[in-house]
């Protein structure tokens, strides 16, 4: 522990910490609950073997998902520490780890703040009433000044610093998140299509579950929607001083993450059934399918608006928790305020995500004919977050002292006493597999 030369004092980022156990929970929602939760997990579930699909999936949250939430939060507050300190403190050569968890998070943002700005632009679309249909979109410029402008806004949140900036703008954004999306069920419950949309969402295949490349599938889903294995929460949970009943608040936040993945598939289907229109996956059913069905719905504008809103507000409270990690790591590194350190890594993830943002635009910049945003999601998504999961799960549970993240030992109720095991062993296992179905999955002919 803290054997390198240099010691990092906790926090040199100005003491900032959430106001209450509610505020971190929040927070944490904010990130888990994204982009990943609304289209991308029920796209994934309808087209890999409906209901059955739940199966790897739930086994997935449960044995890998959430006790690697537990872990980062529990190795953010028990070492009050962001994470190059973190890894620091574990074992200094450690650090360069913590590096590399910086530079892959910071890729991530670059993307996910493409993807938000288009949430962004569709809200003033259908703000304004125009409906834009995707492709004459991303044929135009929009979509960088719509990237900019998440990056601004998360950025300005950021400065403002955790308790005054994130928690403030988290405490009004998951709230309004549930709202809508309740608001939303209730109206898709009375479509015609209801039944046909739950059907072709939740129908069980169980042939599914003999492909190993599901469960390697399942584990990513799962931990890109609990926004684990980047470091988001356990930068989130060096804010949690009092750090009480962490486990639990893990719990909380899996929970709410589960239940707005859910609720998505029962709102999107049903609307898509209702309308004729094809359950396609990713950016299509999201700005594509979903609007002509608002075209040819009752009080269609207004539910156009609140659905982008949901979407950017989802997107959004995640991207600030992303953008957060490299900040604070920034400020305490170079001793900068937090505020000069949000100002500069606005600047760099603007100029990571540009790529991204123009490959769907006017200028489509592609490379080996896939657009850069898909390379991103690939390089920095799917294998950067099982690699950056990776170094975190074996760091914090083989080269810290356990009863440094977990107390005493001896003292554990039942429930952790499974929790650290899954951590040690199960956690990097799960994580070795799906690196290595990865890369053969580069090299292999597709199919
Ligand atoms: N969990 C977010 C989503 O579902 C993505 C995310 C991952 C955000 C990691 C922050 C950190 O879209």
């Amino acid at each position: 522990m803290g054997r390198g030369k240099r010691k990092y004092s906790c926090m040199d980022a100005g003491a900032d910490e959430w106001s209450s156990r509610l505020g971190f929970i929040l927070a944490s929602i904010g990130s888990a609950v994204g982009i990943g939760n609304i289209w991308r997990f029920s796209t994934i579930v309808g087209q890999n073997g409906g209901g059955a699909y739940l199966v790897p999936y739930l086994c997935a949250v449960f044995l890998v998902g959430l006790p690697m939430m537990i872990l980062e939060m529990q190795t953010g507050h028990r070492l009050r520490a962001q994470v190059v300190q973190a890894f620091h403190r574990a074992r200094s050569p450690l650090r360069h780890a913590g590096w590399i968890v910086c530079i892959l998070v910071t890729g991530i943002i670059g993307y996910y703040l493409v993807v938000t700005g288009w949430t962004l632009a569709y809200v003033v679309f259908s703000l304004s009433g125009t409906r834009e249909l995707f492709p004459a979109f991303t044929a135009s410029f929009a979509p960088i000044i719509s990237f900019l402008a998440s990056a601004a806004i998360c950025g300005a949140v950021i400065s403002f610093g955790v308790r005054k900036g994130i928690e403030r703008i988290t405490t009004f954004l998951v709230p309004a998140i549930f709202v809508i999306l309740t608001g939303m069920v209730l109206i898709a419950v009375q479509l015609p299509g209801f039944a046909a949309g739950v059907s072709y969402f939740l129908t069980p295949d169980f042939s599914v579950l003999a492909d190993p490349l599901i469960w390697g599938a399942a584990i990513g889903q799962v931990f890109f929607s609990l926004s684990v294995g980047y470091g988001a929460l356990l930068t989130y949970g060096s804010y949690f001083r009092s750090g009480e009943e962490i486990p639990r608040s893990a719990a909380i936040v899996t929970a709410a993450d589960l239940a707005v993945a859910f609720l998505a598939g029962l709102v999107i289907f049903p609307i898509v059934f209702s309308y004729g229109l094809e359950p396609a996956a990713g950016p299509e059913l999201a700005f594509t399918t979903l609007p002509l069905a608002f075209a040819l719905m009752p009080w269609g504008d207004v539910l156009a608006v609140v659905f982008f809103a949901l979407l950017f507000f989802a997107a959004i409270s995640s991207a600030i928790s992303f953008l957060e990690v490299p900040t604070v790591t920034l400020a305490t590194m170079a001793r900068i305020p937090r505020r000069r350190a949000a100002a500069l890594m606005t600047i760099v993830v603007s100029l990571v995500g540009l790529p991204a943002a123009l490959s769907y635009s006017a200028y489509p910049l592609h490379i080996g004919g896939v657009p850069v945003l898909d390379l991103m999601d690939e390089i920095f998504g799917t294998f950067g977050l099982s690699v950056s999961g990776l170094l975190i799960a074996v760091t914090f549970s083989w080269f810290v002292g356990p009863e440094v993240i977990w107390g005493d030992i001896s003292r554990l109720s039942l429930f952790m006493r499974i929790v650290v095991p899954l951590c040690r062993y199960v956690i990097p296992a799960a994580l070795v597999i799906v690196i290595v179905f990865r890369v053969l999955s580069w090299f292999l002919p597709a199919g």
